[in-house]
């Protein structure tokens, strides 16, 4: 599905938007401070009923207001949807899906898959193996149903083994926890081995679109453990677990790695190199889900001109244009590669909070 409208009111300095989109390509332009990230902000708390710069959800609420309220329709070749999402400074939250009250928005999330880029998007890959982990989950919890529920389970059995290891207690003590966690981390890893599989070869394809003349990177999947089945890795690092007081080993430590010339890349890459990365892999991800289920991811691209030399803008719009149904994105200005998707864009002009297309 993707946004066919989107309506703020009490939303960061955004001032009462009502925006239509029927376009491919949507460009929010203005000047620094003038609103162009809370666009963005809104459509992505549309569809995670969270932010993908703050935790304290108070900070999304006008300064002027009490609470806040989003709405969008969604189009799909199926129909139509609604959601509508309102958060008052007390924290109560109301979530409305075609009619229906939500206690959670894990099913909008699935029907609206969206991925949010923006200027750091490459240096959290670069940085930590958890974003990259992040990167990963999030593919797998839009092919596999089941996904998300053996990972919370896994989340809750792990922190009881940690806490008991913290505690000092012996293996037998923990055996019921470990044999919980191997059966849960086996899953976990199936799930995610056979979606990397896949992946791969939709990414190498999207890399040879992007950056032709340049080698192809090897992604290769770290489950985070060592041998064939989690249980015997867990009982052999036992005693190490003990000594530090938490779990070495599992699924939890998972990476993907992706190297070029036998050097992780984003040890050896330029920064405009390891964005263009980025987007080859989550351009992959929105093209992979596609193939997969049928669904299509909205891309926000927050500033996307910083970091990127012409040839190289032209390049990921190009490759945008080729391959994702929707996408949302903010710059300064305009530059003359946006013309490069003229006919299938709009241009909104972004000033003090005010939206309008022009
Ligand atoms: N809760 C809020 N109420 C009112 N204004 C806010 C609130 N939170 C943030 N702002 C202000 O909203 C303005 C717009 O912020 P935003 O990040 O959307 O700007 P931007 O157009 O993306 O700017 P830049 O080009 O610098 O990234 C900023 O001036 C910010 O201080
Ligand atoms: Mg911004």
């Amino acid at each position: 599905m993707y946004f066919t409208s989107l309506k703020a009111d009490g939303f960061r300095n955004l001032k009462s938007v009502d925006l239509s989109f029927s376009e491919q390509f949507m460009f929010f332009l203005g000047e620094n401070g003038s609103g162009k990230t809370s666009v963005l902000e809104a459509l992505y708390f549309l569809s995670h009923a969270k932010s993908f710069r703050v935790s304290n959800l108070k900070k999304l609420i006008s300064n002027s207001a009490d609470e806040f309220s989003l709405f969008s329709c969604l189009g799909s070749d199926a129909g139509t949807s609604k959601i509508g999402v309102s958060r008052s400074s007390s924290g109560r939250q109301k979530i409305k899906y075609n009619g229906d009250v939500l206690s959670g928005i894990a099913s909008v999330s699935k029907d609206v898959p969206v991925q949010f880029l923006d200027t750091d998007a490459h240096r959290c890959f670069a940085d930590a193996p958890s974003n990259r982990r992040k990167f990963l989950d999030w593919g797998v919890f839009h092919v596999e149903h089941s996904y998300s529920r053996s990972w919370q389970s896994y989340q809750k059995v792990l922190r009881q083994r940690n806490a008991m290891l913290k505690f000092g207690s012996s293996e037998d003590e923990m055996s019921a926890w470990t044999s919980q966690l191997a059966e849960l981390g086996d899953i976990i890893t199936e799930n995610r081995s056979v979606y990397v599989d896949g992946f791969i070869d939709v990414f190498n394809s999207v890399w040879v679109e992007l950056m032709p003349s340049m080698e192809l990177p090897q992604i290769e999947f770290s489950k985070g453990w060592v041998g064939d089945n989690l249980l015997g890795s867990l009982l052999s690092c036992s005693d190490q677990d003990r000594r530090f007081g938490y779990t070495t080993c599992g699924p939890h430590r998972c990476d993907l790695k992706i190297f070029t010339d036998g050097a992780e890349v984003f040890d050896y890459y330029s920064q405009g190199q390891q964005k263009a990365l980025t987007y080859a892999l989550k351009v992959a991800q929105g093209i992979y889900l596609k193939k997969l289920t049928g669904r299509e991811v909205v891309y926000l691209i927050d500033d996307l001109p910083a970091e990127l030399d012409n040839i190289r803008l032209s390049a990921v719009l190009e490759l945008l244009a080729n391959h994702a149904s929707q996408v949302f994105i903010t710059a300064i200005e305009k530059k003359d590669s946006f013309d490069f998707v003229g006919q299938g864009s709009a241009c909104f002009d972004v000033t003090d909070g005010f939206v309008k297309s022009i």
